[in-house]
Parts: structure tokens; sequence; C-alpha cells
């Protein structure tokens, strides 16, 4: 018996056209497309009209602590990063419990409607109380089974450079966050900034963790921290569990430090992580000209074989006060600015809101094949230049084969020379 037949799929990276059948939450083998189904079946079928179809979106960068805290307890005047820390750590103070968990259940909520099931997400634990890392573990629990969430324990002010810093990190770990944080750019000196890369791996090493550090996210070309998680990793032979966030100042960096860096980097098998949306508005602050665009260097680090995957950072925080939610409009985004507007890289950049941060990630088993999950996200758009072009509603999305969300795209009419007529927005 198959519970639901989906009907006329284009499956990112192909052209043609198949059927995609789902029993007991599994992708089993299906019919060629456009082929009557076995009579008496099937359960249900979708005709997804040759839409595009991924699996599920995963978000390998986001702050959910600070979601929909724009403007509190005082609006980011200058927009800067620098004003966005001063202002998030007098929100810190104000946070509670249930604070936290409603404004994530909400953003959780978009996320998924987006079609992402997966999301790794920072969580601010320069507070000795730990509160919204408590709140955050409790919620994971809460959407297992519907959205994965992986745990960051995230130092936003430091962990040499905040008290009791190492000391918080410890206690995160034991309230149960999956992967170690950190954020040597910001710690006092460059020593400073050193050891908490080393301890940060040292204590993820010391418990099976994942490690992602945000590395070098600002402009100054003299921050190269990169540099040291990648030696980190090597010596401590955990290449594929460590993942760089943000490494903006790599758009600072001349050209022959970058080519060894970039080396480096490959060789430690570091994944890396990008944040279009953040970064765009936050870097280039103190340029008076050329004003650089807080990316980076996205296409030399695939020339040269590493794993590079889009985060969103943030949706209405004091950092970036726009989003809900979409990897897809981040990948927009760096279509502009990363001048990624070549035909394999519109794919690619769909690769980089999915099977590349499923990576980074460590999502067991993730993917569209026979005998899979049914886990999966239908665009409405037929190819993926044509998802990125339209930020593509999501009418379907599938978990373990059951529709967790579904979306039903505005229907736009035109008069035309006196008549009223549908308008869409796909090449006739
Ligand atoms: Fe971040």
């Amino acid at each position: 018996m198959i519970d639901l037949l989906l009907r006329n799929a284009r499956l990112a990276g192909h052209d043609a056209l198949t059927d995609i059948a789902v029993a007991d939450g599994v992708i089993v083998p299906g019919t060629p497309a456009g082929t009557v189904p076995p009579a008496g079946g099937v359960a249900e079928v979708i005709d997804l009209g040759g839409r595009l179809v991924t699996p599920p979106l995963v978000e390998p960068h986001i702050h959910l602590d600070a979601v929909l805290t724009v403007g509190q307890p005082r609006p980011n005047i200058s927009g800067s990063l620098f004003e966005g820390i001063a202002v998030w750590a007098e929100r810190v103070r104000d946070l509670t419990y249930s604070d936290v968990q409603s404004r994530v259940r909400q953003v959780l909520r978009w996320q998924l409607t987006c079609g992402v099931q997966h999301v790794r997400s920072h969580v601010d634990v320069c507070d000795p109380q730990l509160t919204a890392l408590r709140a955050l573990a409790d919620l994971r629990e809460e959407v297992r089974g519907l959205i994965d969430l992986q745990l960051v324990a995230f130092p936003q002010q430091g962990i040499l450079g905040f008290d009791g810093g190492k000391e918080l990190m410890r206690k995160a770990v034991e309230l149960g966050a999956d992967v170690i944080g950190g954020i040597p750019h910001y710690e006092l000196t460059r020593e400073d900034g050193v050891e908490s890369v080393r301890f940060a791996l040292a204590l993820a090493d010391e418990h099976g963790l994942r490690v992602d550090i945000h590395c070098d996210e600002t402009d100054d070309d003299h921050s190269r921290f990169v540099e040291v998680l990648a030696a980190e990793t090597i010596r401590r032979g955990m290449s594929g569990r460590v993942t760089a966030s943000h490494t903006t100042a790599m758009h600072s960096y001349n050209g022959a430090y970058a080519y060894r860096l970039i080396r480096n980097i490959a060789r430690a098998g570091l994944h890396m992580v990008t944040n279009p949306l953040d970064n765009s508005v936050l870097q280039g602050r103190f340029d008076t000209g050329p004003v650089r665009r807080g990316h980076t260097r996205v296409k030399e680090l695939q020339a040269a074989g590493i794993n590079v995957c889009i985060g969103h950072d943030s949706v209405m925080d004091p950092w970036y006060p726009l989003g809900y939610g979409d990897p897809l409009q981040a990948a927009f985004v760096l279509v502009h600015y990363g001048q990624m507007s070549g035909d394999r890289e519109l794919r690619r950049l769909i690769e980089m809101i999915t099977v590349n941060p499923a990576a980074a990630l460590g999502v067991p088993g993730y993917g569209l094949r026979e005998g899979g999950p049914a886990d999966l996200v239908v665009f409405d758009a037929p190819s993926e230049a044509d998802a990125l072009r339209l930020i593509a509603p999501r009418t379907l999305v599938l978990r373990g084969g059951r529709i967790v969300a579904r979306s039903t795209p505005a229907q736009h009419i035109v008069t035309w020379q006196g008549t009223e007529e549908p308008v869409t927005f796909l090449r006739a």
C-alpha cells in the first residue's frame, strides 16, 4: 500500500521528471513519471506539475535565542556589529525561559514552512543563569521528529574575556550543548583568541562533540584565527567535525596568505558557513572605498573542494532587522554579491542550503533515495534557477511521509488591454 504518490517531480540536479512514492514514511520504488499507479494501491496522489523537489533545507547557522528582539531594549542606532553586541548584552539580562521559548517557537514554525528540518543554533552562554540554553534544550525535545535542533555553546562576549567564561562553557556541555562555539577575534588579545580556539577544541574532543567557531567576523586583515582552527583540527584529528562560520576577514587578506590558508582549510577538512544577510550589512563599515561586502572567499574555497554552506544568522534581532528564517533568501543575496550567477553556480547555491549543511551538521541518512526517509520539500518553481529568482514558496513539506507544511502560492491577475488575465512569473 502506497500512502502518497507525488507525480511529476523534478529532483534537484536532474532534468527528467519522476514520481515519488511514499509508504510508512519511507520513499519506495516509484513508477515512471506519468504512468498510471497500480489500481487500488495508492491512498493519495498529488500532481506536482514539474515542480522542483529537494531534500529538507538545512540551516547551519542561526541565533535562535536572539530572534525577534529587534528594538529591545533599545534600537541599534548605527546598525553596526559592535552596537548590536552591546544592545544584545543588555537584552540578555532580561531573558526569561518563556520569553525565549515563545519567540523561538514562532521562528521554528516559519522555518518549517520554508522547508527547514535541521537547524544548528548558536546560543549565547555569557549568562551565569544560562537561561536561553535551558529554554532551547527543552524546546529541542519538544520539536524532535519535526525539526532536529543542534545547540552550540556560543560565548558571545568571549571565553577568556568574560568572567567565568570557561566554567560557563563546561556547564553548557553538562546542560546538553551539542556543539562547542567560540569568538576568538572578540577576545581581548590575539593570544587570548588563540587560547580560546584551543580550549574549544579540547573541550569538544573530550566529550566527542562537534565544533563551530565564529571566526574572524571582522574586516581586520590581521584577524587570522581560521589558521589556528585548521591547525588544531589537524593536530587533534578532528577532520569533518569542525566548522568555521562568517570568516569575513578573508575578504581583506592578501592573495598569497589566502592561498596558503585555503590549502590548510582543505587539509583540515573544515566546513565553512557564509552568512550573506547579516554580513552584507554589517561588514565594510570602516571602508571609504572600495566597500567590502562581508563574505568569505566562497568561490576560491569551493574551487579547493571545501564544503561551503549558507547560513541565515539572524531573524529580526540587534544585528539584522529583517528575515523570516528562509535559507532561500540568504542564497538569493549570495547570488548577487558573491557573483554566483553562472548556470552551475545557481544549482550549487541550492546545494549550499541542503546537502552541504547536512554534511556540516552530520545529519544521518540525509537525502532523497529509495528506502530513505520521505523528508522532502516542493518548491513552486520548475528549476533551481527559478526557485532562486522567485524565492519560490514551498508548496509542500514532508517529514517522514507526513505533510507538515503547505503553502498556496499567491494568485496574480493583470488587466491587460481591458481584459483580466492570470499572470505567472515563469517563462512561457
Ligand atoms: Fe553568527
